[in-house]
């Protein structure tokens, strides 16, 4: 019999690439979750449930009804400015709804896959493995750390994905990322202003997707790092954008972290090493460049 997934946070970037990845496998049986409606135009081969996470008896009542055998928690507050400047909701969203998420997979014994960060470090000496001592600089890092450590805590079969600026397009999204931002950016002729004293290990919204797919398939425990592979500033990615899509770099403006007043903290050099990911799991990434040739395949559909 197929076995259930549930999935919360089906409308975000991450969650959509689960919904497709997922909803085609006839081993599994896909109980997608979001908060409000299904904001996806294919809603073959899964079932949707609205799911608010930050609201116990919801989360309760939703687990009780499904009683699904896994549980991938994609949701959380993902704008590390807005964590910054409203707390509250942030840790009722990043943290409390975990502890609810958490318990009610102890009472079904349910495997829980929660997703994370590479802000849960300060930045100071990445690329990070998974035995790196978290430091985290932003409140969102915070969060997403006080998170990690309560299904290290739990008592439940539990994973970890960390993962680090994803990038891709989906339906309907509520924010942008690196690549849609710069392409769209040079298509309007508006010059940007792109940092190059920051280094990430941006992520295909496709590949993490397959990466957590793998950790239930393999009912992988523990952490896992899952992340693209090229270690890149984000001014290279912008470059990298630009000449994919051959469009006008002169609108792309080499500039450093210094310049920019933001309300959250971003960590400068983060990214990760995947070996872990790689050997256990058969996890293998796009390049950054076949990942953007990915994406501009959907933009012609979407
Ligand atoms: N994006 C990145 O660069 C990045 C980097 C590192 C780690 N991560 C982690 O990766 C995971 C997925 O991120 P993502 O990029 O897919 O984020 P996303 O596109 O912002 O998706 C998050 C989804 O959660 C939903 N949500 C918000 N509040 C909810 C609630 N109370 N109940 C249920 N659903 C709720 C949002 O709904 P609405 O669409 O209705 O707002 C949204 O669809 C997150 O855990 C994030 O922390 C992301």
């Amino acid at each position: 019999m197929a076995k259930k997934i549930l999935l919360t946070g089906s409308n975000g970037l991450l969650g959509q690439k689960l919904v497709e990845l997922v909803s085609q496998n006839s081993d599994y049986e896909l109980i997608a979750t979001s908060r409000g409606e299904n904001r996806l135009s294919n809603k073959l081969g899964y079932t949707y449930h609205s799911l608010d996470i930050t609201d116990k008896a919801d989360v309760e009542l939703v687990m009780d009804k499904f009683k699904p055998e896994f549980v991938i928690n994609s949701a959380a507050m993902t704008n590390v400015d807005q964590c910054e400047t409203q707390k509250d909701e942030c840790w009722q969203l990043n943290v409390r709804a975990v502890e609810y998420i958490a318990e009610a997979c102890q009472k079904h014994k349910s495997f829980l896959l929660h997703v994370s960060t590479d802000f849960i470090f300060d930045g100071e000496d990445g690329p990070y493995d998974e035995e790196a001592i978290p430091k985290p600089i932003s409140y969102y890092g915070t969060s997403k750390l006080a998170a990690e450590r309560i299904l290290m805590k739990s008592k439940i079969d539990w994973a970890i994905a960390r993962t680090v600026l994803v990038y891709g397009i989906a339906e309907d999204m509520s924010r942008t990322n690196i690549v849609l931002w710069v392409k769209k950016s040079l298509e309007d002729k508006k010059t940007i202003q792109v940092v190059n004293d920051q280094w990430r290990t941006p992520t295909l919204a496709e590949d993490l997707a397959l990466g957590c797919f793998l950790i239930i398939q393999k009912e992988a425990t523990g952490i896992y790092n899952i992340s693209g592979s090229d270690f890149l500033s984000p001014y290279q990615m912008a470059i990298k954008t630009a000449e994919y899509f051959n469009l006008d770099k002169q609108y792309i403006v080499e500039s450093d972290s210094k310049k920019f007043t933001q309300p959250a903290k971003r960590p400068p050099k983060t990214g990760f090493i995947i070996d872990k990911a790689i050997k256990n799991l058969g996890y293998k990434p796009h390049t950054f460049n076949e990942g953007i040739a990915v994406l501009a395949k959907q933009v012609a559909v979407l």
